[in-house]
């Protein structure tokens, strides 16, 4: 099949409301609305026939909707990070397209399933021997705490630093309790708490399938923080463009790092890739400490914007922004068998 006989539609969600959480995360869960419109642009730019899919209200309403793009001459570039406000929703959207027999980008729905949920992902990280710091689950404010101080709280299936500032990373158990109990009642879900790893940031984006191509690695540029418990990315320094937060903690591409160094981020990297089984594309998070790449996060749909770690990554290799929209499109045209 060439692009002649196929269209592309741009399935995102726009969401009015969030379902839970603190008011101020509705920017980062509409900030998918100004993404798309940045993957149409470019796949524009470059000749692609493109629709925008906007997933609002019911499941059963985008099912009408679909019910007008035919499977076979419809290939679904997915940048549908949620659903009604909620994460999970994402969920359901992507299981109901591939049950009506759509191709997409990216990973299948069982994969972002295990993706968005933190705790799920971590157990099937420690399967496959890669590095994540020690963890623990708690549905309630109390119990057995197992883990070494200092720990960072986060809510088990948000993403874009919900949920998360300065405070998230406590000491002694007064805090501890007291931040999980914020997060279960505001974000009604289980808190998952993680050992803080001290050390550098690094995010590592990567594409490909059979082989998969690690891209310069990026590192979170913490020198302008003192206190390195407060070296962290924060909803406030990754949304709130008036903090200093936002605006003194930049990333470095390619992140300094020896030779040594740089094969064990990318084995860790490939193999979270693996494990977590990504197609096309993916980003991950890292803690460095001690020569050990600590994966904290995992990203199957990373954000594509201009603004993105993603695209901060690939630029320096001298791709353009629709080029690098367009790869991943091919990677997923050639991995379902569209195009050759
Ligand atoms: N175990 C950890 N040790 C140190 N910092 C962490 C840890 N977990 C999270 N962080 C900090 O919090 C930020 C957000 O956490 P992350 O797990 O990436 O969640 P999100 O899905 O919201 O991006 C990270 O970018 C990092 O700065
Ligand atoms: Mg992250």
């Amino acid at each position: 099949m060439n692009s002649n006989s196929f269209q592309i539609a741009i399935l995102f969600n726009e969401d009015a409301q969030i379902a839970r959480g603190d008011p101020q995360d509705l920017l980062a869960v509409q900030y998918t609305v100004t993404a798309t419109q940045h993957l149409f642009d470019a796949l524009t730019s470059l000749g692609y026939p493109v629709t925008k899919l906007a997933v609002r209200g019911n499941l059963e309403e985008l099912e009408d909707i679909l019910a007008s793009f035919p499977p076979k001459d419809t290939f679904i570039f997915n940048n549908c990070d949620g659903f009604n406000g909620n994460n999970m929703g994402a969920v359901e959207v992507i299981r109901l397209i591939e049950r009506m027999g759509f191709k997409h980008t990216g990973a299948a729905s069982d994969s972002i399933e295990m993706c968005i949920d933190k705790p799920r992902s971590k157990e099937r990280l420690i399967q496959f021997g890669v590095p994540t710091p020690r963890y623990q689950v708690f549905d309630r404010p109390a119990g057995d705490f197992l883990l070494e101080f200092p720990v960072i709280i986060k809510p088990s299936v948000e993403d874009a630093s919900m949920g998360i500032d300065l405070d998230s990373v406590v000491s002694n158990r007064e805090c501890l309790f007291h931040k999980i109990a914020y997060i279960v009642e505001k974000y009604e879900q289980p808190a998952m708490v993680e050992e803080f790893v001290t050390g550098r940031e690094l995010a590592v984006a990567m594409w490909g399938n059979e082989v998969v191509e690690i891209l310069p690695i990026a590192e979170e540029d913490f020198s302008w923080v003192e206190n390195p418990l407060e070296r962290l990315l924060t909803y406030e320094s990754k949304w709130k463009t008036d903090s200093p937060y936002y605006q003194n903690i930049p990333a470095r591409v390619p992140a300094l790092l020896n030779r040594k160094e740089t094969l064990a981020v990318k084995k860790a990297a490939e193999g979270s890739f693996r494990a977590m089984g990504l197609c096309d594309f993916g980003r991950v998070d890292v803690r460095f400490n001690n020569g050990i790449p600590f994966i904290i996060d995992i990203n199957e749909l990373p954000d594509l914007s201009p603004e993105s770690g993603f695209w901060n990554s690939a630029r320096t290799t001298g791709i353009t922004y629709p080029h690098m929209i367009e790869n991943i499109l091919k990677l997923a045209l050639k991995r379902e068998g569209w195009t050759a």
